[in-house]
Order: structure tokens, then sequence, then C-alpha cells
């Protein structure tokens, strides 16, 4: 779904959901839980997620974004650079974006919520080739189809389908080769649209990232472009290290907790 607002109840229920905001909030949740965070927890407003801190305490930090900018009073920004351990290991992160955080509450429905972002990518396919219905969620910005999100939704995607030529250091920024080798048996899937568009744009940006790194494409996207505009390109770069982390945030609505697993 390119974004999450095309995703319906019926659409979720009963599949593995995976929400996608490569820039910043699924990149970010992935650092807050490398970095030794206990959990993360997503409001969808300022004054929801002021209140959830005062109620957890001093082990809480208050972190997100309105406009891309930290919000009055909250401890840490949107940016993935500020979540070191030295800010938050062992801290819960009360959390709250403008569409990231929007389109994993909007998720709540279905049978299991996973996030991917490009720094988790393999751990994220490893995890879905057990799944055989799975529902891609981009948060997109502002209602709006963002590139950068439906660039993780192909390669996603074009990993759930493969085969598809191993890539190199070159084509992708990194010198892992980011295919993990966990799919010799593979469901038959079946695709809607936007999934066939999604895989679509992943395999021809493939093509042009052989020249340029996907950090390039990144910048040539909605997303890109607002960081850029705030002054926090560098947060592009970050975004752009496939496979830094092997770990998979997994959100329980229930608890109304991320963790890691
Ligand atoms: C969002 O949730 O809208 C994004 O993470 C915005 C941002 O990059 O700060």
């Amino acid at each position: 779904f390119l974004l999450p607002d095309l995703a319906r109840p019926e659409d979720l229920a009963g599949r593995t959901a995976v929400v996608i905001d490569v820039l910043r909030a699924t990149t970010t949740i992935a650092h807050a839980l490398a970095a030794g965070a206990k959990a993360v927890v997503p409001c969808g407003e300022v004054e929801q997620a002021r209140q959830v801190a005062r109620r957890l305490g001093a082990d809480a930090l208050l972190a997100g974004e309105r406009g891309g900018l930290p919000i009055p009073g909250f401890d840490l920004g949107n940016s993935p650079a500020e979540f070191t351990a030295q800010r938050v290991e062992g801290k819960t992160i009360v959390f709250t974006t403008t569409n990231g955080t929007r389109a994993l509450l909007r998720c709540a429905g279905a049978e299991c919520v996973l996030l991917a972002a490009f720094v988790n990518f393999s751990a994220v396919c490893t995890e879905l080739a057990g799944c055989d219905k799975v529902a891609i969620v981009c948060a997109g910005t502002d209602g709006q189809v963002t590139r950068e999100d439906v660039l993780l939704a192909g390669a996603i995607v074009d990993d759930l389908v493969g085969p598809h030529p191993p890539l190199s250091g070159n084509a992708t920024g990194s010198d892992r080769p980011i295919a993990a080798a966990h799919k010799a048996e593979r469901p038959a899937w079946r695709l809607n649209d936007q999934a066939e568009i999604a895989v679509d744009a992943w395999r021809t940006a493939v093509r042009l990232l052989t020249d340029r790194p996907l950090g390039m494409a990144l910048r040539a996207s909605q997303g890109g472009r607002n960081l850029i505009e705030i002054g926090q390109e560098n947060d592009i770069d970050l975004a752009a290290q496939i496979d830094r982390f092997d770990l998979v945030p997994r959100y329980d609505p229930a608890s109304g907790l991320v963790v890691r697993v």
C-alpha cells in the first residue's frame, strides 16, 4: 500500500504488516532499539505523548518531530543520529512523528506489525520468509506518496518474489550483499498493483544505483528534499546504510510497545 489510507482494515486483518517510513521514523526507531532503548511507544499526537511520558516517569524520553523539527520541550527530535546508547540505553522512548507513527498505529489490526527501513532490510526479509500474507504499508508524507518509502517497499517485494541478481556494494552503497540466502522455498505470491509498481520502481532504481549510491536516490525524493530544506541532510546518509542493524522492531498493539525481535 503506497499510503496508509489505501490499506483498509480487511487488507490488514490476518496479515503481517510491514510499516515503512524511511525518512525517518522507522529508521530512527531501528537506531533507538539498536542503541539499547527498552521500547518505543508510538503516539499519534503531541499531547498524548506528553501524558504517556508523564505516566512512565523517569525512565521515559520524549522524542519526535513536527514539520521535521524537534518538538519544544521534548528530549530528542527525530534524527537517527540523536539516538545514541548514551542518550537512550535502558529508556522507553515515547515517540510521535507526523506520518510514521500514525502509519504504525493504523496497522494495529494486523496479525503482526513489523517496522522496516533500509538499515534493517535483510532482517525484515528474513522475518518475512516465513509469512504467506503480507501487507507492506508506506507512510508517505502528508497524504502524498513518497519515493523513498516506495523504493524500500519495492526492495522487500523483490526479495520476497525473487530470484534476482545479488546486489553488490556498488549498487547499494554497502559492501555487503543485501539479499539474504533464506528463500529456497518461496510461496507463490499474488501481488496487488501497488506492489507491482513498487517493485518496478525499485528494479529501475537498482539499475541506476550502479553508478549512484542509494543516498542519491533518497535525496531525490520528497522526504529527502524535506530534510535538505531543514538542514538535516546527514540523516539521508544514515537512512541509506543498508543492513546496518540485524534487528526487526515489532509493534504490539496490546501493550502499545515497539520492541526488537
Ligand atoms: C514522519 O513521520 O513524518 C517523518 O519521520 C518525518 C521526519 O523525517 O521527521
